[in-house]
């Protein structure tokens, strides 16, 4: 499976159209003081008006699937009443959109906007949140026909951690207590979803995507290899742990005792629902990170790789490099650093560790400060550079037995990436956030080119073409 992906709030606008409520990201984006710029997913890239014409753009790509989220304040508006149809009738629209073109949809529940009436009652710290969430997985799977393969959560890390913990992302609150039991509540949440799909629609499959890493030592000192196993254990245990062991990790149960209610809000019964089998597992990567030095700034962050106090602006990006670099390694321009071989040992430590059922790469690419030439054209060779040795790691991992079924770069265009804003591009299509018009990158075609051969092209010759 050959895809891109996106998210609702990052892409579509039109935030207060046809019954939508707002979204923490939206009460966040305006008023936190915390995104670059100012910036506001209000019109973003205006995909809610001009999604026909991303169909297209999806369908001149020429790719099998395309990843994007259903936005909870569209369906949901007021939490507990009835669904909003017209918020139903846009994803029914590009769910038929993307069939007419032979692309199979893989829609996301969750990739952030919780409806700000949710938050305001407590949000993910609270447990009354993961059964609306249930009540609104259950709207979606019955109401939006024709997905094969739904998601449930999108990063659950990012959610918890950089929204409760650290206030990087909304709601931004910095309560350590409160992330971790949001941490719970957001697997709950999961596991109640997986459960209403079973008993709803059967035939579907149905997985979740988690952002896991690799955290290297960068000394064979005790203290920093107990630091990189505690950050480690945030980062990758704290979630595999629980959906394919039943169990969380005893040593993050107790550090986190120091911070009520922590854990405690663990429930009988919660694991079994939270280890309910899965189909597949989404996997978001993008950079290693290295644990070294002086305070080991709270294990990175406990594995986002961030380091330093809370930005104000610009924020601190949540996978920065950190303290102690490693000497001549390439970075994106979100300084995350570049190294694909993180990937393929992530792929294989998930086989061996944890499960064997199909794996998706749901998101993989990188932001580079790219820009339209006079001639028009928007040339991005590091990002086809950082891509293929991505796509070669993922081969390799295939070699070493990974069950790996498909690749989503993200993204398929710029969009507001979150605490930056729109500061950073990831696409494979520019955006003229100007007047909404689009312009598919050098990487754009170059990666049209792969799923058509089903292989990659030299890298030299791929680089030479851009010019
Ligand atoms: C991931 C998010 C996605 C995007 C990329 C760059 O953490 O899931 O929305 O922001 O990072």
């Amino acid at each position: 499976m050959w895809g891109t992906a996106t998210a609702a709030y990052q892409i579509e606008g039109a935030v207060a159209e046809d019954g939508r409520t707002p979204s923490i990201w939206d009460t966040f984006s305006h008023h936190s003081g915390r995104v670059v710029n100012g910036d506001t997913g209000d019109v973003a890239c205006d995909h809610y008006h001009r999604y026909e014409e991303d169909l297209d753009l999806l369908a001149d790509l020429g790719v099998t699937a395309y990843r994007f989220s259903i936005a909870w304040p569209r369906i949901h508006p007021d939490v507990t009443g009835p669904a909003n149809e017209a918020g139903l009738d846009f994803y029914k629209r590009l769910i038929a959109g993307l069939h007419e073109r032979n692309i199979t949809p893989l829609p996301t529940m969750y990739h952030w906007d919780l409806p700000q009436s949710l938050e305001d009652k407590g949000g993910w710290a609270t447990r009354e949140t993961s059964f609306r969430f249930a009540d609104y997985a259950a709207t979606v799977l019955e109401r939006l026909e024709g997905i094969e393969k739904w998601t449930t959560f999108n990063e659950p890390w990012t959610s918890a951690w950089l929204g409760y913990a650290y206030g990087h992302h909304a709601p931004g609150r910095e309560d350590i207590g409160a992330a971790a039991a949001a941490t719970h509540h957001l697997l709950l949440a999961h596991g109640l979803g997986v459960e209403a799909a079973r008993s709803l629609v059967p035939e579907v499959e149905i997985g979740l995507t988690l952002n896991l890493g690799v955290l290297r030592s960068g000394t064979n000192e005790q203290v920093d290899l107990d630091a990189t196993w505690r950050g480690d254990g945030n980062q990758n245990r704290i979630w595999l742990d629980p959906l394919f062991r039943g169990s969380y990790p005893e040593d993050m149960v107790k550090l986190y005792e120091a911070h009520p209610p922590g854990f405690s809000v663990v429930q009988e019964g919660d694991l079994a629902t939270i280890s309910s089998p899965i189909d597949f597992l989404g996997v978001n990567f993008y950079g290693p990170g290295t644990i070294m030095g002086e305070g080991r700034e709270l294990e990175a962050r406990m594995a986002g790789y961030n380091v330093g106090p809370r930005p104000e602006a610009p924020p601190v990006n949540h996978l920065a490099g950190l303290g102690v670099e490693t000497p001549g390694r390439p970075k994106t321009a979100m300084e995350w650093e570049i190294d694909a071989t993180a990937l393929r040992e992530l792929l294989v430590r998930i086989k061996d560790e944890y499960t064997t059922i199909p794996l998706y790469i749901t998101e993989n690419g990188a932001a580079f400060n790219d820009y339209v030439a006079v001639d028009g054209k928007v040339r991005d060779p590091q990002r086809i550079q950082y891509l293929d040795e991505h796509l070669e790691a993922c081969l390799g991992a295939i070699d070493d037995g990974v069950n790996l079924q498909g690749y989503f770069i993200w993204s398929l265009l710029d969009n507001f990436e979150w605490g930056f804003g729109y500061s950073r591009r990831f696409g494979i299509v520019w955006i003229d956030y100007d007047t909404g018009r689009r312009i598919p990158k050098s990487t754009f075609h170059w990666y049209s080119g792969v799923i058509a051969n089903n292989a990659l092209p030299p890298l030299d010759e791929a680089i030479a073409a851009t010019r």
